[in-house]
């Protein structure tokens, strides 16, 4: 039976490029980098090329790139490092209320530490409104925190203009950018973004292993206490293999997917009855950010996915997500 993976926001198989290089990675740089000997700088080597290349597909400098576990701890480094190095006894996060949960669960604990946050809520194209962005910064907010693509409706968010603002009000600006990174154009430097996270599972690489774009200058309170080693932003030596595993997956050529996409969503939305597309595209493709990636059909909520008729279909070859996207709005509440 053939079988079709329509689930690459939850992660995507590993590339032969990728997988070679980590089997030439296991062979090659199985020391410790920190080793001054031959081995040890033969290792660091590698996983300075590795960290090249991801600097390359995030438009930055190697040296601002924190090698991590993953996204999660990307987005909790960014988010608890920055706050917890500022010392002013009261400090402000705004964020939105469709975040991912590594970027939530992280505001949480701000919330429990007496930090106050801000959800935004996106309007109906998935969208958070340039202006009421603006209007939610206080002179105490230490961070604002803006995913660059969802991964469950695919709205796209304008995070270069998003960031100019914060950087006019002083305000760092930390972007989730797990779901974009390969699949939309970056150069980190040329915008006002301090601190961008990626996985390496969401770019055919193997999973455990991220990357948090850090621009010079921003100072982060570490997370892990140890070993000094990623510039002391992240003790504990690191996953060479899988560094360099990230590294391969960085240089990938990855063809635009937009023509079969929308070929297969026209073929959807013409045989299945009140399907839907998330955060529907409503300007013209001018600049990427106006348009949601757009690989997130549903059906109307009358037609709600449930797990047994998912599974039937998992049966017959067809491989979908299960995601519950709106539910957080909700939870959240309306703006004050
Ligand atoms: C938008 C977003 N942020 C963060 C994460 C967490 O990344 P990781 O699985 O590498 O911890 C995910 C994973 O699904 C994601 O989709």
């Amino acid at each position: 039976m053939t079988r079709y993976y329509f689930d690459h926001n939850a992660t995507t198989p590993i590339a032969p490029a990728v997988r070679e290089a980590v089997v030439h990675a296991l062979d090659e740089a199985w020391a410790n980098p920190s080793s001054i000997h031959q081995d040890g700088q033969r290792a660091r080597r590698m996983m300075e090329e590795a960290r090249l290349r991801i600097a390359t597909m995030l438009g930055c400098a190697p040296k601002e790139v924190v090698l991590t576990s993953g996204g999660t701890e990307a987005d909790n480094l960014a988010i608890l490092g920055a706050v917890h190095a500022d010392p002013r006894p009261a400090r402000h996060v705004v964020t939105t209320a469709v975040e991912h949960p590594a970027v939530l669960e992280a505001c949480a604990q701000l919330e429990r530490e007496g930090v106050a946050i801000t959800y935004l809520q996106p309007d109906r194209q998935g969208r958070i409104d340039a202006d009421i962005f603006r209007r939610q910064l206080r002179p105490t907010t230490v961070l604002a925190s803006v995913m660059h693509a969802n991964n469950e409706t695919g709205a796209v968010q304008d995070v270069a203009a998003l960031a100019a603002i914060a950087r006019e009000a002083g305000v760092l600006f930390h972007s989730d950018g797990v779901q974009a990174a390969g699949k939309l154009p970056l150069a980190l430097a040329s915008t006002a973004i301090s601190l961008y996270s990626i996985s390496a599972h969401k770019l055919n690489a193997p999973k455990g292993c991220g990357a948090l774009y850090v621009r010079q200058g921003v100072t982060l309170a570490p997370m892990l206490h140890g070993g000094r080693q990623e510039r002391s932003r992240r003790a504990g030596t690191e996953s060479v293999t899988l560094a360099i595993a990230l590294g391969a997956a960085a240089q990938l050529e990855r063809p635009d997917l937009t023509t079969l996409r929308d070929r297969l969503e026209q073929g959807i939305l013409a045989r299945v009855a009140d399907a839907h597309v998330n955060a529907a595209a409503v300007a013209p493709p001018a600049q990427h950010h106006q348009h949601p990636l757009r690989r997130h059909l549903r059906r109307s909520p009358r037609h709600r996915a449930r797990p047994a008729r998912l599974c039937r279909l998992h049966r017959r070859g067809l491989l979908l997500g299960f995601r519950r996207a709106f539910a957080r709005v909700a939870r959240h509440g309306p703006l004050p």
